[in-house]
């Protein structure tokens, strides 16, 4: 399992620090929650602050846009150079055009599903697409209830993704822990994002590797 702490639930006040240490501790990915105020009831970060996070962190950034107008938000996070770029499906008209810009810019596109969101959308998506996000939780906040509805989600999509022979990862997002990473595992998830589990615990190292199944 590769684990990709959400720095949401970071102390914002020693930002690098807290990606340095996160990085240190073992984790795969930083996971970077970027919110408008329009697609979620919440704001976060920009790109001053992304730059930053990306010079602290010595493992590859994948930030996932929680925002209205995802064309502009790749723009601008782009010079960045983010493994992954996410975008929801519920926001966009023309996600097949945006996968494909995301790609032209050496990113690896990836498609972010709510929870009540199914996955009919993606059929002719899946080739093109290098992760598919699964939310666990309603977008906008760290700390949320793990939603077990993911789970028979992440198993059909597994399905989805064998039959059209696709590498396509899947990542689940909200509400991880050491409770439900045995299940996310057996269900067929390749990535999770935690963020109030790693970040609220003492001791960052013992909490990534109780992820990594
Ligand atoms: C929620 C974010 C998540 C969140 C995860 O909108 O996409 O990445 O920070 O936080 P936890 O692990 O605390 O649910
Ligand atoms: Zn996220």
């Amino acid at each position: 399992m590769l684990v990709a702490p959400s720095i949401l639930s970071a102390d914002f006040g020693n930002l690098g620090a807290e990606v340095k240490a996160i990085c240190d501790s073992g984790c795969d990915l930083v996971h970077v929650d970027v919110m408008d105020g329009h697609f979620v009831p919440n704001l976060t970060i920009g790109p001053v602050v992304v730059e930053a996070v990306e010079k602290a962190s010595t493992k590859p950034l994948d930030i996932h846009l929680m925002v209205e107008n995802n064309r502009f938000f790749v723009d601008l996070f782009a010079p960045v150079k983010p493994k992954y770029i996410s975008f929801h499906i519920e926001e966009e008209k023309h996600p097949h055009r945006l996968i494909q810009k995301i790609r032209d810019y050496g990113i690896s596109p990836a498609i972010a599903l709510n929870p009540h969101r199914g996955l009919e959308d993606l059929e002719y998506l899946i080739d093109e697409l290098d992760m598919i996000l699964l939310m666990s939780v309603n977008p906008g906040f760290g700390g949320q209830k793990f939603l077990p509805l993911v789970l028979d989600k992440v198993r059909r999509l597994k399905e989805l993704i064998v039959k059209k022979g696709a590498n396509t990862l899947i990542e689940v997002d909200g509400g991880v822990s050491d409770k439900n990473i045995a299940k996310l595992k057996d269900a067929g998830v390749d990535i999770v994002v935690a963020g109030s589990y790693i970040y609220k615990s003492s001791d960052y190292q013992k909490a990534i590797e109780s992820l990594k199944v």
